[in-house]
């Protein structure tokens, strides 16, 4: 794992966001997985200020969002298809057709988690994977036991998971009833990708942040499962950072990885 410590939230999605950019400007036609959530917000922002004014195009991109909820229409303004709408496709060149949510909507929910794992390979795979942190280490939904072959799938949500999401979902002050299920991708298809950026930020993730990095595999804690993976690049601003043990030397690693690398 390359453990990128920031000083700010701004600097986080920044850097994120100039890693996709750099990856569509290198192979216009690249599959994409995207992610969900607050934490992603600043990085399709920053996309979309690219695409505004430094002609960064998303129109022969294909993207696939890691999960949607079960229940939730895709033109309901809490449902994932609407905020990659929000976000990301509308104020891009990003085509509609070309953006895949799973349809937490689908009469059967089981032959749809199928449809979309065989769209993923059909597209040819993920090249890169975008990934944000639950707060009980939570990777797409899922959540806790997930085992670590899993591919796309219903998934119960956590009351944890609840939660947290229902402080956005009354954010956002939309009515019950809240949804209690996802489709979400598994850690087998998240694994699956060529590369992963997960990003963390603030304090409230800290936690998971130290055990996800420095913890065991374990399906207990989902997203200590990318310590299996080859390419992975962790970007945290300092208090998701703050109780890594080895904070000291991941700052001095990626200061060594730069100077190589010539930035
Ligand atoms: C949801 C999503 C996850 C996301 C997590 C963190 O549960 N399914 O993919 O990473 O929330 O969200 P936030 O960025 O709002 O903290």
């Amino acid at each position: 794992m390359r453990v990128v410590i920031e000083p700010t939230a701004k600097a986080v999605s920044r850097n994120a966001a100039g890693r996709l950019a750099a990856l569509v400007r290198s192979r216009p036609d690249c599959v994409l997985g995207l992610a969900t959530g607050q934490t992603m917000v600043e990085v399709y922002r920053e996309l979309v200020r690219r695409h505004r004014e430094d002609g960064l195009s998303l129109g022969g991109v294909k993207t696939f969002n890691l999960d949607e909820y079960v229940g939730v229409a895709p033109e309901d303004p809490r449902s994932f298809h609407h905020f990659m709408l929000r976000h990301l496709v509308a104020p891009t060149d990003l085509r509609p057709e070309a953006a895949h949510v799973p349809d937490g909507h689908a009469s059967d929910l089981f032959a749809e988690a199928e449809r979309y794992e065989g769209a993923i390979a059909e597209a040819g795979g993920l090249d890169l994977q975008l990934l944000g942190l639950g707060r009980n280490g939570h990777l797409g939904f899922n959540e806790p036991g997930s085992s670590l072959k899993s591919l796309t799938r219903v998934k119960a949500l956590t009351r944890e998971t609840l939660e947290a999401n229902r402080e956005d979902l009354g954010a956002e002050q939309h009515a019950p009833p809240s949804p209690n299920a996802a489709i979400t991708m598994g850690l087998g298809t998240i694994l699956s990708a060529r590369a992963c950026i997960l990003l963390a930020l603030g304090e409230a993730k800290a936690d998971a942040v130290v055990a996800m990095i420095e913890g065991p595999v374990t399906a207990r804690l989902p997203a200590s499962a990318l310590q299996m993976h080859r390419d992975v690049v962790v970007l945290l601003d300092e208090p998701a950072a703050s109780k890594l043990a080895n904070r000291e030397y991941y700052l001095r690693a990626e200061e060594l990885q730069r100077q190589l690398e010539g930035g």
